[in-house]
């Protein structure tokens, strides 16, 4: 039987072709797989165990957080707080920066992350995902500032996302492409499925929520109607994870625009758009918020949101000149 490349050997020969890398994504990588081992089962066991419910929270962007919104939070904060390779984390289910304990060695990456994302389709049983982003830190000393992730999306070092669908896949980029692991549950690892991803430079698939076209400004209904001519087909999950992912693979576009009202977009610059416009750069696609590269966006606060456009490079051009017009 053949086996297959498990992550780890993968992460090892990437370390052993790229002179310079320290091995620290290497021990990053893994941690981040066991922590989505761990949500794959906990998702997969989701109806069994009582795991789902809202918590009658709020999370800091005024959302109802559930269960299994603060399990995944607390689960990565635990599996990435003791390697050694942080400094600080920050999260969509986080008001403030997490510093990493005084009883833990530091490193020099701060870490980003969305970590669960799609959380209105847990309870019935549609894709969601986990959405992660590391950067090298600015600052010195022994804290976490929040300079260190306000950088613009150019700067990140590796990019990733967790699809828990009806398989479960890590996609990441150190920068070297875009590469894909499917979860096989027999054995508990990643194995290679998708080396070197690249996006289709066009596609027939749109999506965006259209239940919003009474509150689009003008080029977002003239860009819709253009799609719509060309036949293309829409396709939208509601999950960003799963949207993106479906339209990596096959090609098309997705769109989040701002609206009369989500005035500045819905989703989050440095937990879900700038690391998903580094994966699709890596896999020669593009993304934007309609006039501007997104990976050239310099945040100014960690919530931020931002209008997206991303997925098939000609596609998202083409967009483009409707914004810019
Ligand atoms: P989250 O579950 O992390 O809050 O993200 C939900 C996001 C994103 O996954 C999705 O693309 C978008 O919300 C859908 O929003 P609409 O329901 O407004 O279309
Ligand atoms: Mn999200
Ligand atoms: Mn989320």
């Amino acid at each position: 039987m053949e086996l297959g490349t498990t992550l780890t050997r993968f992460l090892v020969e990437q370390q052993r072709k790229y002179k310079g890398a320290t091995g620290d994504f290497t021990g990053l990588i893994a941690d981040i797989a066991t922590a989505a081992k761990v949500i794959s089962r906990e998702v997969n066991q989701a109806g069994l165990i009582d795991i789902l419910g809202y918590q009658g929270v709020e999370n800091v962007q005024g959302e109802s957080v559930q269960k299994l919104d603060r399990f995944a939070n607390e689960l990565f904060i635990k599996v990435l707080s003791h390697t050694g390779h942080l400094i600080g984390i920050v999260s969509e289910e986080m008001e403030d920066i997490l510093q990493i304990p005084k009883s833990a060695p530091k490193g020099k990456y701060v870490f980003l992350m969305d970590p669960l994302d799609g959380s209105s389709n847990i309870d019935v049983n549609i894709s969601i995902g986990s959405i992660f982003s590391i950067y090298r830190r600015i600052s010195e000393g022994d804290r976490a500032t929040d300079e260190d992730f306000l950088q613009p999306g150019r700067n990140q070092v590796c990019a990733g996302y967790v699809i828990y669908g009806s398989s479960t896949m890590l996609v990441y980029t150190t920068g070297h492409g875009v590469h894909g692991f499917t979860l096989d549950p027999g054995i508990g690892e990643f194995l290679l499925s998708h080396e070197g991803i690249k996006i289709p430079s066009r596609g027939k698939i749109y999506s965006i929520n259209e239940a919003y076209d009474a509150l689009w400004d003008d080029a977002v209904c003239r860009y819709v109607s253009q799609a719509k001519q060309e036949k293309k087909t829409a396709r939208y999950v509601g999950s960003l994870v799963a949207d993106f992912h479906r339209n990596l693979m096959k090609g098309g576009i997705f769109l989040y625009p701002k609206d009369k009202s989500h005035l500045e977009g819905k989703l989050r610059l440095l937990y879900e758009a700038a690391p998903l416009a580094y994966i699709v750069e890596q896999a020669d696609g593009a993304a934007s918020t309609g006039t501007t590269r997104l990976l050239d966006v310099v945040p100014e606060k960690l919530h931020q949101r931002t209008p997206l456009i991303i997925g098939s490079l000609e596609d998202v051009r083409q967009a483009e000149t409707f914004f810019k017009s």
